[in-house]
């Protein structure tokens, strides 16, 4: 046994029925390394980190901790033993504060009451020792998710954890806060701590790890070091075949004349004197910074939100959707930003969730065509590359990208003329990226289709619109044709009306 880990993953392997997630996988982490932790959707990465905290149980396989053998873990071992997992979905109490938080089922006490002044002054101590200043006194639903990661970091670091394991934390995070997420993480890394860091991002990877594990269909690929890696190379490992190019070329297919949706001077839930065009064929890009009243802006299209002036027109006609239910009635569709609260039935099927537009569209027949069902459930599999064993999986039991994908297979069932997608690929790996890339030049070039996508990827807006149009706290602050695009415009609009604090 060496010395030189401080965790080992040895040999191992978890069935489930139906599915092999993970096969003879092993892992070693250096004391004070950053190991980071790759592969498509679905190869394991969740399922081999939860089996470092008990919340998966592996088939076989050992578990070695500073040279403590185990077989399987519970999560008070891992506790006892300096092992800390910041999951995506973090587990905080919201209408708790900060401090309540960080002391979460383990709260200091004066006698048999609980000491609220003596936990807050613990909290101000471990806030200061990340270089964070949040004010232990704040509700955790009033701290942004940013603020709220950084007390879960702070928790697991004030429980004394040695091994700090962190799921995808920068989904979620504004680019301001991926930063301050790094320097903590480069800090605890000087201090000595362990961390294993999962992302599908691999500029990431390059900025923060030591070494990079590939994961692929549950096995262990290789583990590079990352100085002596290249992109290339990383995702020729992590999908198996070479990827040359990240966004699909599309033929010009805007029809200049055929307007789906234009807003007029559209105010409400934020937003300010919006007007815009879509047209058939068209890939409108809406960027900005978190915050900026974009996915507001897809609510109010989308009648989730109250429009308090101005006018929608859907090819032409004014409209004016109360709820979301009529927007889809309409012919609108909106791939949300918040799947998880928002998108799948986590308890029914892919084949379900994928057809439940159909069914809500067909509520008056009585009988359900099952092998359409099938077949549309099929073709969406295929297009995204759906990883399961069958498409009567329960959605909950997918990996959280391919959760992703069904919801996205869903919308695009619904057959809907105007697509809204609100962060289309945020949790997605780098294959199935391209493959929804394709598929949204596929609704525009060959299905006719109009497309409005949010994103905070700078890359992929200019990868992939026809135009971009930029919000900043709810007003429209430019506008860019292709020939415009750069990345020094679009954060100039982006920050127009928006001195950023902090
Ligand atoms: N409770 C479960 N029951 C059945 N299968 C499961 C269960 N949990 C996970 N799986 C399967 O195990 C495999 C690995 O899933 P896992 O969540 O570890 O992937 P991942 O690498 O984290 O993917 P992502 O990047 O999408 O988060 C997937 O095929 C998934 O469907
Ligand atoms: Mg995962």
């Amino acid at each position: 046994m060496s010395e030189e880990y401080v965790l080992q993953l040895q040999h191992i392997r978890k069935e489930y029925p139906g599915v092999v997630a993970l096969k003879d996988v092993t892992l070693e982490l250096k004391k004070g390394e950053i190991l980071a932790l790759i592969g498509e959707n679905g190869a394991g990465k969740s399922t081999l980190i939860k089996c470092c905290s008990g919340a998966v149980i592996p088939t076989s396989g050992k578990i070695v901790v500073n040279g403590k053998e185990f077989t399987s873990m519970t999560p008070q071992l891992a506790a006892e033993n300096g092992i800390a997992i910041i999951y995506q979905e973090f587990n905080n109490v919201k209408e708790l504060s900060a401090a309540e938080n960080l002391f979460l089922g383990r709260p200091i006490r004066k006698g048999i009451v609980v000491d609220k002044a003596a936990m807050e002054k613990e909290a101000v101590k471990a806030f200061d020792r990340l270089h964070i200043k949040i004010d232990p006194k704040t509700l955790m639903k009033n701290l942004t998710v940013g603020y709220q990661q950084m007390v879960e970091i702070a928790k697991a670091i004030q429980q004394n954890a040695q091994i700090l394991i962190m799921d995808e934390p920068s989904a979620p995070l504004t680019s301001a806060e991926v930063e301050s997420m790094f320097e903590v993480v480069e800090q605890l890394r000087d201090e000595g701590i362990s961390i294993i860091y999962i992302s599908h991002r691999l500029e990431e990877l390059y900025r923060l790890s030591d070494r990079i594990l590939v994961m692929r269909d549950g096995e262990y690929v290789k583990t590079l070091i990352t100085k002596e890696s290249h992109t290339q190379e990383l995702i020729q490992l992590m999908v198996g075949r070479e990827l040359t190019e990240t966004y699909p070329s599309r033929g010009d297919c805007v029809k200049e004349d055929d307007v789906v949706l234009e807003l007029k001077n559209v105010t409400g839930n934020g937003d300010k004197n919006i007007s815009l065009k879509v047209r058939r064929g068209e890939i409108l890009g809406l960027g900005g910074l978190v915050g900026a009243g974009r996915t507001e802006l897809a609510q109010l299209v989308f009648g989730a939100a109250k429009k308090e002036s101005g006018q929608i027109f859907f090819k032409g006609k004014e409209i004016n959707p109360k709820s979301p239910r009529e927007a889809i009635d309409l012919g609108l569709a909106l791939v949300p930003e918040d799947r998880k609260r928002h998108g799948a039935m986590l308890g029914v099927s892919i084949k379900n969730n994928i057809n439940m537009p159909i069914y809500e569209k067909n509520s008056t027949l009585s009988v359900i065509d099952s092998k359409k069902e099938r077949e549309i459930a099929e073709k969406y599999q295929k297009n995204m590359a759906i990883k399961t064993p069958s498409l009567n999986q329960l959605v909950k039991n997918l990996s959280g990208g391919n959760q992703q994908k069904v919801i996205l297979g869903r919308w695009l069932a619904a057959d809907s003329e105007l697509i809204i997608f609100d962060e289309p690929t945020r949790g997605i790996d780098v294959g199935a990226k391209y493959e929804i890339y394709k598929l949204m030049n596929d609704l525009v070039e060959k299905e006719g289709k109009a497309i409005l996508m949010i994103s905070s990827e700078m890359e992929e807006l200019m990868g992939m619109s026809d135009r971009i149009i930029v919000l900043a706290e709810g007003d429209m602050t430019g506008e860019l044709s292709k020939e415009e695009f750069s990345q020094e415009r679009i954060m100039a609009f982006a920050s127009a009306a928006n001195v950023e604090e902090v």
